[in-house]
């Protein structure tokens, strides 16, 4: 009854942890692509064929369901995987929809035309291939109207974050965000668009200052799976065993994960 957990790398782990913490029975199989990460910086083509191999990867883990814990691989190549290429015996699910829906506090599947919402100036920060696609404002404007969203493409976070170069991360966010505020002054909500960014939620809280709700999508994605799995229980997989895959060296990764969660993880070679 495994579920698959997928990202570029290290950032995906944010959600694993949230995902099974609240689902503590169920078995879950992490796929990180950190032999091709970041993926912030691929072509929409790169990212969908690099995508369809760790999702086939982990089918052969026996998880039916996959959850792209990367923002980048879930506006780039999910729509194009869903329409094209998923087996109606399986199951791919993105991470922006929930994080859309807790920001425009609507219910799963409130399909209800568009309306105005509390929040007026959202900054979104984003790899350069999310902001590119333009997915979020996309979700966005089938729920919400009158929202001012301003992106800013975070060039270099995730390649330190993969490094395990906590000093250039956090400098890195300190200089996106000021980019951001010179463009929108007073944001009222801060979107983290990469599932990486959660590592870094302290730097960019700091940077923005107290009065700006910073949304991450590692909890509200774990919910929306929850509510997913009752409905669908049928996508729970034949996997067993809880495990984390990567393609890139395992001890490394595993050192980094390490690090950035502070608590042990051991990867294996996928
Ligand atoms: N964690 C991925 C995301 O949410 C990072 C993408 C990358 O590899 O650049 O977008």
């Amino acid at each position: 009854m495994a579920v698959g957990v997928f990202d570029s790398g290290l950032g995906g782990l944010t959600v694993l942890d949230a995902a099974a913490q609240r689902l503590p029975d169920v078995p879950f199989v992490y796929l990180g692509d950190n032999a091709h990460a970041p993926y912030g910086v691929r072509t929409a083509d790169d990212i969908f064929n690099l995508t369809c191999a760790a999702v086939e990867r982990l089918w052969a883990e026996g998880c039916d369901l996959v959850i792209l814990a990367c923002n980048t691989a879930s506006a780039a190549a999910l729509k194009r995987m869903q329409e094209t290429w998923v087996p109606k015996d399986k199951r791919v699910l993105g991470v922006f929809v929930p994080l859309i829906e807790a920001l425009t506090e609507r219910q799963w599947g409130d399909n209800s035309p568009p309306r105005e919402v509390a929040v007026k100036h959202v900054a979104l920060f984003a790899t350069p291939a999310t902001v590119a696609s333009r997915a979020f404002q996309r979700e966005l404007a089938f729920r919400a109207i009158g929202v001012d969203v301003e992106a800013q493409p975070c060039g270099g976070v995730v390649d330190a974050i993969e490094q395990g170069d906590e000093i250039l991360a956090e400098a890195l966010v300190r200089s996106h965000v000021e980019a951001l505020k010179r463009r929108m002054p007073q944001p009222e909500a801060a979107i983290l668009g990469c599932t990486h960014y959660p590592l870094m939620a302290a730097a960019f809280q700091e940077a923005l200052g107290p009065g700006v709700k910073v949304y991450s999508q590692a909890n509200l994605v774990a919910e929306s799976l929850a509510d997913y799995l009752t409905r669908r229980p049928e996508f729970l997989g034949p996997g067993q065993q809880s495990k984390f895959l990567t393609t890139g060296d395992a001890k490394s990764v595993s050192s980094k994960a390490t690090q950035f969660l502070r608590r042990q993880i051991t990867f294996e070679k996928a």
